[in-house]
């Protein structure tokens, strides 16, 4: 099956068993002013965790486009994209783990069709500070599929990350760690802001054996190690709690009712299903890396990291600008500025000196427009856009490149005031010049953060006070 059979797969199997498919929500969240972008499928369904009553009834599956703009730097590995599709179910206080679990399984290898014998689990450990017991129950529930399938199914409790890097799961399917089975928007319960739902998953993870484990990231490979052998397809929130303000602050209370909140990354499970650790191969992306191989005369295999950014970015930015987004230097905005000078820079060094993205976007556009009408019926309109910012970004980037020779030559530590010339003069944004400096080898001063962030405070002061008297005449 390629991704978007998976896709289709997915909201029929969810249908068939009684939920209603919702549409996907806006990239940019208009109502949620705590966060940029929609990073999960539960976002745009917060307050009917919290209990509301929806009006699509209490089960439900969608595929929703995330963006995580915190993975940016992240982009270049085999599996992190800024960009990708949720593929999500809810039960809103209808079914928990005794459904959930066999029918996530159920997709991953009847539907699917992938190997019972390389999927591996894991589930949370318990939390005794703040009174979470241990998801005895979903171990239970895997033991029970594992060994249906003829699977070894043993156990192992490996808490943290770390204790996990240093012991491995030797083998065991089912892992128990404690924080990373955790799940909540903000991130850990001591995260959490007062009234915030969350509770304990499930996530599954893929085996790739022909990838050898990269000591790197710890001793020995398990679950949540990113050694490059587990990759993470799916994880199932048991979202039974919410963050009460106790005497210490630490207190969680029971929700009106046990929701489950299922997410699953379309790109990985499509890219476990043609076996590879690599999600670029998957039918969403290989055909923007084709296209990129054509445009620069270069070869996948010798420009990996590079062809990847600039894949993520030209997607994610051709999806922020279907839902409505223009490069600027605010907010959502500015992210897809940067996504797409990142991609335009990367480009260069492809030797894609000018206009790499309007044959990038039509490329996405044909991906996705049988899926997304909206991305295909604005095809023109974000062409243009984008091409716009490339226009711009070339001449600034030129200036920019030649102004950091300059500052190599004179063999000095780089400065915060340096970036800020950089960004204010050059409209080199600092994320990239830094990124720039960094990849040139060149010594930057320690406090060129401070000294950075001094000079652009004292320039928003003087700015708002232009303004100000602007106001007065
Ligand atoms: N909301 C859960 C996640 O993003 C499913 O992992």
């Amino acid at each position: 099956m390629d991704a978007q059979q998976i896709r289709a797969a997915y909201l029929a199997m969810m249908a068939e068993r009684g939920h209603t498919i919702i549409d996907r929500a806006s990239l940019v969240p208009h109502d949620d002013p705590t966060t940029l972008f929609t990073g999960s499928g539960m976002q745009p369904l917060l307050r009917f965790l919290l209990g509301e009553t929806h009006p699509a009834g209490n089960r439900l599956a969608d595929v929703q486009p995330c963006v995580r703009a915190q993975d940016i730097e992240e982009v270049g590995d085999n599996r992190h994209t800024t960009f990708f599709e949720m593929l999500g179910n809810w039960s809103l206080g209808d079914y928990f783990k005794a459904e959930q679990i066999p029918m996530f399984w159920s997709f991953l290898v009847d539907v699917v069709g992938l190997d019972p014998n390389r999927i591996y689990v894991s589930v949370f450990s318990g939390d005794a500070e703040h009174g979470i017991p241990r998801d005895e129950e979903s171990a239970d529930i895997w033991t029970d599929l594992f060994q249906k399938a003829g699977v070894s199914a043993d156990r192992v409790d490996l808490i943290t990350e770390e204790h996990g890097n240093d012991v491995g799961n030797q083998g065991a399917r089912i892992a128990f760690y404690q924080d990373k089975n955790w799940w909540s928007r903000a991130g850990g319960p001591n995260e959490m802001p007062v009234g915030d739902p969350g509770g304990p998953d499930s996530e599954v993870f893929y085996y790739f054996p022909q990838v050898v484990h990269d000591t790197a990231y710890g001793r020995f490979p398990h679950q949540n190690s990113d050694g490059g052998q587990y990759l993470e397809i799916g994880n199932s929130v048991f979202m039974q709690y919410r963050r009460a303000a106790g005497d210490d602050g630490a207190g969680f209370a029971e929700l009106p009712h046990r929701n489950v909140d299922y997410g699953g990354g379309l790109e990985r499970i499509a890219a476990a299903a043609i076996d590879s650790p690599d999600v670029f191969r998957v039918s969403l992306l290989w055909p923007i890396i084709e296209k990129l191989q054509g445009l620069s005369g270069k070869s996948y295999d010798d420009e990996t990291h590079a062809m990847r950014i600039v894949t993520d970015h030209v997607r994610g930015a051709v999806f922020l600008a279907a839902d409505g987004v223009s490069p600027s230097n605010r907010e959502a905005g500015y992210v897809m500025r940067r996504l797409l000078r990142r991609a335009i820079r990367f480009a260069t060094e492809l030797g894609v000196e000018n206009n790499v993205l309007a044959p990038l976007v039509d490329v996405v556009a044909d991906i996705y427009a049988d899926s997304y009408p909206e991305v295909g019926e604005k095809r023109e309109t974000i062409v243009k856009v984008l091409q716009k910012e490339e226009r711009a970004f070339r001449r600034t980037l030129n200036k920019g490149l030649r102004e950091l020779r300059h500052i190599a030559k004179e063999n000095r530590p780089i400065t915060g005031d340096d970036f800020f010339t950089l960004s204010d003069t050059f409209g080199f944004p600092v994320e990239l010049s830094t990124e720039e400096a960094q990849r040139q080898g060149l010594v930057l001063s320690t406090d060129w953060r401070a000294e950075f962030d001094d000079r652009r405070e004292e320039q928003r002061r003087r700015s708002q006070a232009a303004t100000k008297l602007g106001a007065h005449e």
